[in-house]
Formats: structure tokens, sequence, C-alpha cells
């Protein structure tokens, strides 16, 4: 895993020696580190022997949240505040972070969807739990996602909020697993690039269970197999 250095000053276009670094960083399996009998990292929170490894630590989680929203922060500057769409329930944690993390005010909206197809697929077919409170027309919108996997659920919800009349639709997610997508989407803020194992934690649930952990972890095989 590289570029974890939270000390350089900026995001998207960071320059130092090396020339700019790159907002997102590539994880492969290599940098999960295993979960050893005696160090447990779902134990604290009682989820005892379920995860194989943690891919993400908290602070790596963090201070990339730091970088996301230094990127977003410097192409935003105009007199209306961003207004920040949450895809629920899976970005809460990344949602409440990164608004925290900008250095300029912002407003939150809250939206629910979920995608028809088995528990760990999703099929494209959306369907909206929760619709937003307040009209989007000429508004400048940042959806907030926690992952795109196939890059289905957002491909649908940039199209449905396009029909709103918004000033500007940019997308800011966390996690991809490039090699899932199944849809190309346009999408400028982008965290890691993580493998297709089954990740959790951060957000990211199974069965609703672990979205309380605050790194993303690997589920164990035994867990779902
Ligand atoms: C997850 C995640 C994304 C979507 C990504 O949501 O939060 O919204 O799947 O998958 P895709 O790129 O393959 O479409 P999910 O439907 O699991 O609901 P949740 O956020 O409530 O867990």
């Amino acid at each position: 895993m590289t570029g974890f250095d939270s000390s350089l000053p900026i995001g998207a276009a960071q320059i130092d020696g090396a020339g700019p670094r790159p907002l997102t960083t590539t994880v492969t399996s290599l940098d999960a580190i295993p979960t050893a009998a005696a160090l447990d990292p779902g134990a604290e929170h009682g989820y005892f022997g379920e995860l194989s490894a943690v891919l993400i630590p908290a602070q790596a989680l963090q201070a990339k949240i730091a970088d996301l929203a230094k990127a977003v922060a410097a192409d935003h500057t105009f007199d209306t505040p961003p207004l920040l769409i949450c895809v629920l329930k899976g970005a809460v944690m990344f949602l409440t972070d990164f608004a925290r993390a900008l250095p300029i005010p912002s407003e939150l909206e809250f939206m629910a969807v979920t995608s028809y197809g088995s528990a760990t697929t999703s099929s494209g077919v959306v369907r909206i739990l929760k619709d937003l409170d307040r009209d989007i027309t000429g508004r400048r919108v940042v959806i907030v996602e926690d992952i795109i996997d196939s890059g289905l659920t957002l491909s649908w919800l940039l199209r449905n909020l396009a029909t709103r009349g918004p000033a500007a639709i940019d997308v800011v997610a966390l996690l991809r697993k490039p090699e899932a997508i199944k849809v190309e989407v346009d999408v400028r803020y982008i965290g890691f690039d993580i493998p297709t194992d089954f990740v959790v934690g951060y957000g990211l649930d199974y069965s609703e269970r672990y979205r309380d952990l605050p790194f993303v972890g690997l589920l164990g095989e035994h867990m779902y197999r």
C-alpha cells in the first residue's frame, strides 16, 4: 500500500519531490494484515474470530479522508456550500468523517437505495427506500459513496439525480473494486482501489453486521461459505 503520508499539505495534486501524489491508493491482498490468534482485530468490537485480516487500518482511512476532503474543497470554492448526498446505509461512517474533515461548509442530505440481487452481488435494478428531503435544482451536489463494486448503483443514481436539475454532480467514493466494475462511472475522487475480497467494516456490512468497525477488514471465509 502506498500514499499514506498525510503530512503533505494538499489533496488531489500534491506536489512533493517525486511529483504529484495520486489521490487514489491501490491496496492489494498482500497489504492485508492477517489476523493473529493473539490479535483478533474484531475482538475489541465483539466480533470474535470472524475477520481474517485488516485491509485498511482506521488511521489510514482517516488520513485518506482528510486528503479527499481537501481535494473536494479545493474544487468547490463557490458561495453556495456543496450538498453532500450520503447513500445509506454503507456510506454513513464515511459521510460523517468526510463532512467533518471538509475545510468548507457543507449541507447534508440522505438517500437510501437498495439493489435487487443476492447478498453478495448487485443486479443494477435499484429501488429508492428513502428519497432526498429537498429539491436539488441548481445545487452542486457531491454523492458520498462508501464503495463502488459493479458500479451499477452509482450509475443508476447519477442518472436519477441528473433528472432533478442540479448545477453539477460530483462523486467521492472511499473504495472501489476495479476488477468488479460492470459499468464505467466517471468518479473524480476515489480513496482506495481494493481487491475483490469480501470486505466489511467502516459502514460495509454482511447481513447488517460489521458496519460499526472503524477499519476495513476481510471477512473470514468460514463466515459466508
Ligand atoms: C452497497 C454500497 C453501494 C453499492 C455498491 O450498498 O453501499 O451503494 O452496494 O455496489 P455496486 O457498485 O455493485 O452497485 P448496498 O446495496 O449493499 O446497501 P447498504 O449501503 O445499505 O449496505
